[in-house]
C-alpha cells in the first residue's frame, strides 16, 4: 500500500497527536505517502483532505487536542454522505485507513470498509478507556491525572470549610475514571454507571461519618443512574439539612492538556504497529496493548465488547475510607 489516510474522530484525547504524527512518520519511513483528513468523517465529505509531510507533524507530540481536528458527523450515517466521503478518498488514491478514536468511529470505518471496501485499521483513542483489547486508550491517562490534580485541589477547599463535594467527572457510560480517580484522591465513595446507586446507603454513610472527617468527597461518573453530581446533590439534600454541600462539574477540561508520558508511549507505540500492519495489507483491526505487548483484535470483537471495570477498586475505596 502506498497511499494511506489517517484522521481522528469522536471526541479528542490527549495523545491523539502523538498518534498522528507516529502513523504520518511510519509511512514516510515505508515510502507510502500519508495524507491527513481533517475533522474527522465531516471532512472526508467536505474533502478537507491534504499530504502530510515529515516536518507537518514536528513538535506535536507534547501538544493537546488533535491538529486534524474532529467532528460527531451526521452527514456520515447518510449513504449519501458515505458515498461522498469515499469519492474524495478515492479522488486521493487513498488505498488505506488508519482511524483514531473510539467505537463510534471505528463502527464508522468499519461500515465504509462494508460498503466500498476501503481497508483500515483502529487506534483506540478515548478519555474514556471503555474500548475492549487494550489495558488503556490513548488519553485515558492524561484524563485521569487531570481529574486527579482537579480533585485534590477540590478537598483543600473542601477540608477548610468541613464540606462535602459531589465531584462529577466524564466517561459517558463508563465508570472508568472515576473509578481509578476515587482510588488515586481517596474518595468517600464513587458512583459509577456499572453499578446501582442507592441514595439511602449514600445518605447513611454521610451521616456517619460526620464530625469524622474534615471532608469527604463523593466522585459521581456521568453516566451514573441516578443522574449528574448536581443532581445526586439536589437529591439527597432534603435528608441532609445541617450539612454543607456543594457539587462541582469537571467538565471538558478533562479531555485537554498536555498528553502523559504514558500517553505519548502508548501513542507512538500503537502508531507504528497499526501503520505497518496496515500497509503490509491488515484491515479490520483494533491495535491496543496488554501487559506490555501490542495486542491486535479483529474490529467486530473490539465494537461488540465492552471493556470491564475492576469492581475490586470498589472495595478499596470503601475499605480505606470508611471509618
Ligand atoms: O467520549 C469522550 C467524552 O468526553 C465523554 O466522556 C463525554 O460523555 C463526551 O465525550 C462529551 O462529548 P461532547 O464533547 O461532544 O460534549
Amino acid at each position: 500500500m502506498k497511499r494511506i489516510g489517517v484522521f481522528t474522530s469522536g471526541g479528542d484525547a490527549p495523545g491523539m497527536n502523538a498518534a498522528i504524527r507516529a502513523v504520518v512518520r511510519t509511512g514516510i519511513f515505508h515510502e507510502a505517502e500519508v495524507y491527513g483528513i481533517y475533522n474527522g468523517f465531516s471532512g472526508m465529505i467536505e474533502n478537507e483532505i491534504r499530504q502530510l509531510q515529515f516536518s507537518d507533524v514536528g513538535n506535536i507530540l507534547q501538544r493537546g487536542g488533535t491538529i486534524l481536528g474532529s467532528a460527531r458527523s451526521n452527514e456520515f450515517r447518510t449513504p449519501e454522505g458515505r458515498k461522498k466521503a469515499y469519492s474524495n478518498l478515492a479522488s486521493h488514491g487513498i488505498e488505506g485507513l488508519v482511524v483514531i478514536g473510539g467505537d463510534g468511529s471505528f463502527t464508522g470505518a468499519k461500515i465504509l470498509n462494508d460498503e466500498f471496501g476501503v481497508p483500515f485499521v483502529g487506534l483506540p483513542g478515548t478519555i474514556d478507556n471503555d474500548l475492549y483489547g487494550t489495558d488503556a486508550t490513548i488519553g485515558y491517562d492524561t484524563a485521569l491525572n487531570t481529574v486527579v490534580e482537579a480533585v485534590d485541589k477540590i478537598r483543600d477547599t473542601a477540608s477548610s470549610h468541613h464540606r462535602i463535594f459531589f465531584v462529577e467527572v466524564m466517561g459517558r457510560n463508563s465508570g472508568f475514571i472515576g473509578l481509578d480517580a476515587g482510588v488515586a484522591v481517596g474518595a468517600e465513595m464513587t458512583l459509577i454507571p456499572e453499578e446501582v446507586t442507592n441514595l439511602d446507603d449514600l445518605v447513611y454513610y454521610l451521616k456517619r461519618i460526620r464530625g469524622k472527617k474534615k471532608s469527604s468527597i463523593i466522585l459521581v461518573s456521568e453516566g451514573d443512574d441516578e443522574g449528574g453530581a448536581i443532581d445526586i446533590m439536589n437529591k439527597v439534600k432534603p435528608q441532609l439539612e445541617g450539612f454543607d454541600i456543594r457539587a462541582s462539574v469537571l467538565g471538558h477540561m478533562q479531555r485537554g492538556g498536555n498528553p502523559s508520558a504514558a500517553d505519548r508511549i502508548l501513542a507512538s507505540r500503537l502508531g507504528v504497529a497499526a501503520t505497518e500492519t496496515l500497509i503490509k495489507g491488515g484491515t479490520n483491526l483494533a491495535f491496543g496493548i496488554i501487559g506490555n505487548n501490542v495486542n491486535i483484535v479483529g474490529i467486530e470483537e473490539a465494537i461488540s465488547n465492552k471493556e470491564v471495570i475492576d469492581r475490586e477498586k470498589l472495595r478499596v475505596i470503601e475499605i480505606l475510607s470508611r471509618c
